[in-house]
């Protein structure tokens, strides 16, 4: 119940404007946000690279409504793709980008997907001359379609580029069975947005979705990113990658910054591949609302932040 409550409340504009009055630095943000300018998101890359870690970064914004927006965050990603690269640390896809289609225009009207299109095809060049990767995030069920699609047509010139599928929707077992296929990149998560019935597994059995693509992907030829927390999912993984003869390397977990950083040292000094989506920008509010829903424990250090006059 709460946590459908903070999923609604995390697509409102009135709640976003005053919460988002509240500075990056108090508590519950900076324990997910990296920062707001692209500097902290390269220092936080950097940290993470020096612990053995690798990291993909998301300049935060979604449902972009003007077409200067969309353009902005096409361009703030060449700015940071080119502050990446002068670090050092994008070559071999160590630190890469995670891209919303809704920031970039997918939701402007007829012509969104289009124009969505040919803006990360423009991330993608320059993630191209940085020599590292893109993946396009997943956001709501209405906008897989047309994800999907931008992707193929994306992979036509840049076959790296990464897609992401939700366990928790009915179609993404025979999605997994689509893109299972070799030099596929498939970012596999439970899935954050608040769906209805008619197209999302509920409760377990999300978790027994995520098992049945997940043995698709790790018995296929692509790169799978066993992007979870769960301890008990992550275990299989590991067991899957066994028995298909995976070599580390030939897939990666992924987790979000700021969450079970202790296992995400513990797979990476065992020579596993991690990955840390590093998220970073001012335009953090939908982000937080679905990490306080995944968490609602959290939601009293929230509330209790915002107040401070710190
Ligand atoms: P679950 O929520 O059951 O958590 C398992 C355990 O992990 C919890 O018991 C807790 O210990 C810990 N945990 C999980 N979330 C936490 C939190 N916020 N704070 C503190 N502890 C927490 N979704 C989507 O719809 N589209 C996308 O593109 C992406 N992209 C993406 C990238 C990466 C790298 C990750 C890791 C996740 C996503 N997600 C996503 C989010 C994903 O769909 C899902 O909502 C979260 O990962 C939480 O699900 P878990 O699998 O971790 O399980």
């Amino acid at each position: 119940m709460l946590r459908q409550v903070l999923l609604q409340a995390a697509g409102s504009t009135w709640v976003r404007d005053l919460v988002q009055a509240t500075p990056v630095t108090r508590g519950v943000v900076r324990r997910y946000v990296a920062g707001t300018e692209p500097f902290d998101a390269v220092t936080v890359c950097a940290d993470l690279v020096g612990t053995g870690r690798t990291a993909t970064l998301d300049h935060l914004g979604e449902d972009t409504t003007d077409l200067a927006t969309a353009r902005a965050v096409r361009d703030a990603y060449r700015q940071v793709l080119t502050a990446l690269s002068d670090a050092g640390l994008t070559d071999g896809g160590r630190v890469e980008v995670s891209v919303k289609l809704s920031a970039v225009g997918q939701a402007l009207g007829r012509d969104g997907e289009k124009i969505a299109l040919e803006h990360a095809h423009d991330i993608c060049v320059a993630a191209a001359e940085a020599q590292t990767t893109v993946t396009l995030d997943m956001e709501d069920h209405t906008t897989t379609d047309s994800t999907l699609s931008v992707l193929r047509e994306l992979r036509q010139d840049f076959p790296w580029v990464g897609a992401v599928l939700q366990a928790y929707l009915r179609r993404t077992e025979g999605d997994c069975a689509d893109l299972a296929g070799a030099g596929s990149r498939v970012r596999l998560c439970k899935g954050a947005y608040n769906e209805p019935a008619s197209v999302a597994h509920r409760g377990n059995d999300v978790e027994l979705s995520y098992v049945r693509c997940l043995k698709v992907l790790m018995g296929g030829e692509g790169y799978p990113m066993v992007a979870t927390h769960d301890p008990r999912l992550i275990d299989l993984a590991g067991a899957l990658a066994s028995r298909h003869h995976r070599a580390p390397g030939s897939y990666e977990y992924q987790m979000l910054y700021g969450v079970r950083p202790a296992e995400q040292q513990r797979l990476a000094d065992l020579g596993e591949t991690v990955r840390v989506y590093v998220p970073y920008g001012t335009q953090w509010y939908g982000y937080l609302m679905r990490r306080l829903a995944e968490r609602p424990a959290n939601l009293a250090f929230f509330v209790r932040s915002m107040a401070s006059k710190a």
